[in-house]
């Protein structure tokens, strides 16, 4: 990818940006919050003034969708205000920028898959945050775009399908929900889908500009991730359990959920060419990553 000289990568042992770090080329610089923080414009200036990217990629945020309404000053410095500083940096540093959203700023609601001009209208304060950030990015004006995505799973980070994969070798059975229902999205699908966008903004495509949807191919809901995580488990020859559905009542948690936030992704398969592949192709490397360790 010859037009994608240096991309600087907020963020380093998430899901995101450790997927983004397994590109050999272009030149990946990945910064954990140790190396540069991103609520404080300080580190952000000195950052893009080290390594001089020509695009910059913010796989930084505050995921902890439950947590988040308690920490709510943290989510809101990491989800809300430091995309907006970033746009700006970035934006006086000459550099393009990609943000990522979430799926979690709409209500759930719509009935179907949600395209990236639907109002947005989030049922927790995790996705109000994301909400902002989206706005501050897009008040900074530039060469920018913003992918929500949703459901993200990978070999590394924390994430539903490790979570599945640690309960089935303590319990014989978890009670799932069955009544959410999304796109399951590949953290290492995800990355190849933000560096596409990034070239697109270098070569000058307008058309790479604004909000885009990015989920793998494929909906589900969250006890059919589960158990198509325990099918690769078995294949695998690792302990399982027995997926038990259950409903968003019988499972009460600090921060309400959408009930289908499934993202209609033919914004970016026109973009850059191609459609996301099935989500149940892309799990099992992230179970055999898993299991393996
Ligand atoms: N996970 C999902 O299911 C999901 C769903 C929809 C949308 N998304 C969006 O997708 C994007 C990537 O999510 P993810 O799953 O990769 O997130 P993640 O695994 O939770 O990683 C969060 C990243 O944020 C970085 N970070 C935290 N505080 C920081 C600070 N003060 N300064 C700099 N970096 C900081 C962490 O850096 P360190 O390297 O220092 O730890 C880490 O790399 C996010 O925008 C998220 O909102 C995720």
């Amino acid at each position: 990818m010859p037009t994608l000289p240096t991309v600087l990568v907020f963020g380093r042992s998430g899901q995101l940006a450790t997927a983004l770090s397994a590109h050999q080329a272009p030149t990946i610089i990945a910064l954990g919050r140790s190396e540069a923080d991103v609520t404080s414009e300080e580190a952000v200036r000195a950052a893009l003034g080290r390594y001089r990217p020509q695009l910059v990629i913010n796989a930084s945020a505050y995921t902890a969708v439950d947590k988040a309404e308690s920490e709510r000053a943290a989510a809101e410095a990491l989800n809300s205000s430091a995309p907006g500083l970033l746009a700006q940096a970035s934006e006086e540093a000459g550099a393009a920028f990609v943000h990522v959203s979430t799926d979690y700023v709409f209500d759930g609601e719509a009935g179907a898959p949600y395209a990236e001009t639907h109002p947005t209208s989030p049922v927790n304060f995790y996705g109000e945050t994301k909400e902002k950030g989206e706005r501050a990015v897009l008040a900074a004006g530039g060469r920018q775009a913003i992918i929500r995505t949703s459901w993200v799973f990978s070999g590394g980070g924390a994430n539903f399908v490790r979570t599945m994969l640690r309960l089935a070798s303590e319990r014989d059975a978890i009670g799932v929900v069955a009544d959410q229902q999304g796109r399951p999205t590949s953290a290492a699908d995800l990355a190849r889908a933000c560096l596409a966008v990034g070239e697109r903004l270098l070569a000058g495509d307008q058309a790479a500009r604004g909000v885009f949807h990015f989920a793998n191919a494929g909906d589900a809901n969250w006890a059919e991730l589960a158990s198509a995580v325990m099918e690769e488990a078995a294949r695998l020859g690792a302990r399982t359990a027995a997926i038990r559905p259950i409903t968003t009542a019988d499972y009460p948690t600090p921060a309400k959920r959408p009930r289908d936030s499934r993202l209609a992704t033919g914004r970016i398969e026109a973009l850059i060419g191609a459609a996301p592949r099935p989500w149940r192709a892309a799990l099992p490397e992230a179970v055999a990553s898993i299991i393996r360790g």
